[in-house]
């Protein structure tokens, strides 16, 4: 076997988590992809060409869980308060911030999910999301009715954060007036994923937001057991499938789970696409021509600017040769989905924004056993956004290109996007084009 390369990969691997370069890392990225697999300095290793980053998806020796990790083992340990006693480590304090079965196995993954499932999408609860689009369409219509009288709005702050923070609490059952409680919140533990981050920080972190965050959706569970509505944490609650109810410990960690994946992604799935609109203004014209569009458009924006531009954290549970190296057991491994989107040997002309490419088979939602669990709500949300976005508001103009980012290289999009417009369409939802 060759050995992978290091030493300039290093160096670009440092270059990719500076935020100087978070605006456009796609660059490095084709850098990176010149070796498909590459060992870093701490001994993990990243992976970042199409082929590879979807077999090591599917791959059984790939596990999702810290607790077969050495490295968060022994991270544990030390914010634990005993530095270096990896062995000592509970199993179980690896992942106190309750991440449910986004950091499992199967045969607790699977079941778990299959858990969750029964009551978003088809066959038990097929309405689910759908149900939801009147309600969508009327959140999105009364945010862009509030950009009304304004020359400049922030398409962050005034539309694609709030959106689907509003649609995920509908969902589950979250009081409206909490959301600035668990923003601040949401955001350290968000924060906590960053790699540049030593694994002591980041599990402190993790930690900290964490019991903010199980102590609140404690709370709500124990509401909604008492008291159950129609919303999805009630049904959780108040199941008697096949498979019996989830105990509240695992309630309240699914609770999480689908609060917080709901929550970053979407956001900057809807600003990465205002902002591509908005750099290209052909196809903002064309969206506003045929709505439609949204559809393949929505699925090319998740190849060209995904919201979830890195899988870190898994681990390989046995030797893995791939690509001519061999991944040690017990090596951490990190997916470059993003830079896999960009393969060319995977897409043509991967770095154009084709709405209507044929087959466009991504990686924005990851794939294998773990791929995202709220895709239907996701796409819809974006779809939604983005069409109404390019009917309603006359004339966008970008006021920064690039816009400020957000600082994780992990979860990326715009912190604020700001642009000037020369006002507001009626909403008009009469169905005349
Ligand atoms: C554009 C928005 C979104 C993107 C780009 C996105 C992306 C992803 C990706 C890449 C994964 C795979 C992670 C892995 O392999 O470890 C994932 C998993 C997941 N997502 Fe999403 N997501 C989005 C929206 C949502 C929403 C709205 C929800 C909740 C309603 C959600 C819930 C989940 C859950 C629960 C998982 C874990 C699935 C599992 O482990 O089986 N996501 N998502």
């Amino acid at each position: 076997m060759k050995q992978p390369p290091s030493k300039e990969e290093q160096g670009l691997w440092e270059q990719i988590l500076d935020y100087s370069n978070r605006a456009n890392p796609y660059p490095l990225y084709a850098q990176l992809r010149s070796a498909p697999v590459t060992k870093l300095a701490d001994d993990s290793y990243l992976v970042s060409t199409y082929a590879e980053i979807l077999s090591l998806l599917h791959d059984p020796r790939v596990s999702s869980d810290p607790r077969r990790n050495p490295q968060a083992l022994a991270a544990a340990a030390a914010a634990a308060g005993a530095p270096g006693a990896a062995d000592e480590a509970s199993p179980e304090e690896v992942s106190e911030a309750s991440q449910s079965f986004l950091l499992r196995d199967p045969p607790d993954h699977d079941r778990l999910r299959r858990l969750t499932m029964r009551h978003f999408g088809p066959p038990n609860a097929p309405r689910r999301v759908t149900d939801l689009e009147p309600r969508m369409l009327e959140i999105v219509t009364e945010l862009i009715d509030d950009m009304e009288g304004r020359s400049r709005v922030d398409l962050v702050e005034d539309l694609a954060y709030p959106f689907p923070v509003s649609v995920i609490c509908e969902l589950l059952g979250v009081p409206a007036e909490d959301k600035p409680r668990f923003r601040v919140w949401v955001d350290r533990l968000l924060e906590s994923t960053d790699p540049n981050l030593d694994a002591e920080t980041r599990m402190q972190r993790q930690r900290e937001a964490g019991q903010d965050l199980n102590a609140y959706m404690g709370e709500l569970v124990a509401a909604h057991q008492k008291d159950p509505g129609g919303d999805m944490l009630s049904a959780m609650a108040t199941d008697d499938g096949p498979e019996g109810r989830m105990d509240t410990e695992e309630l309240v960690s699914v609770g999480l789970l689908l609060l917080i994946a709901g929550h970053e992604t979407t956001v900057n799935l809807i600003s990465n696409g205002a902002l591509t609109l908005l750099r290209h203004p052909e196809m903002l014209q064309r969206l506003r021509a045929e709505p439609d569009l949204a559809i393949p458009m929505v699925e090319e924006l998740l190849r060209y600017e995904p919201p979830v531009h890195f899988v870190p954290f898994r681990t390989a549970i046995d030797d893995i040769d791939i690509a001519g190296t061999t991944i040690p057991k017990g090596s951490a491994i990190t997916l470059a989905l993003a830079a896999g989107n960009r393969d060319p040997r995977h897409v043509a002309d991967p770095d154009r924004f084709i709405p209507d490419r044929p087959n466009n088979a991504h990686l924005g939602f990851g794939s294998g056993i773990h791929i995202c669990f709220g895709a239907p709500l996701a796409r819809l949300e974006a779809q939604t956004a983005l069409t109404e976005f390019a009917r309603r508001l006359e004339n966008p103009r970008l006021v920064e290109d690039p816009p400020p980012y957000r600082l994780s290289p992990l979860l990326r999009g715009p912190k604020h996007l700001e642009a000037d417009i020369d006002g507001v369409l009626a909403a008009d939802h009469s169905g005349a084009p």
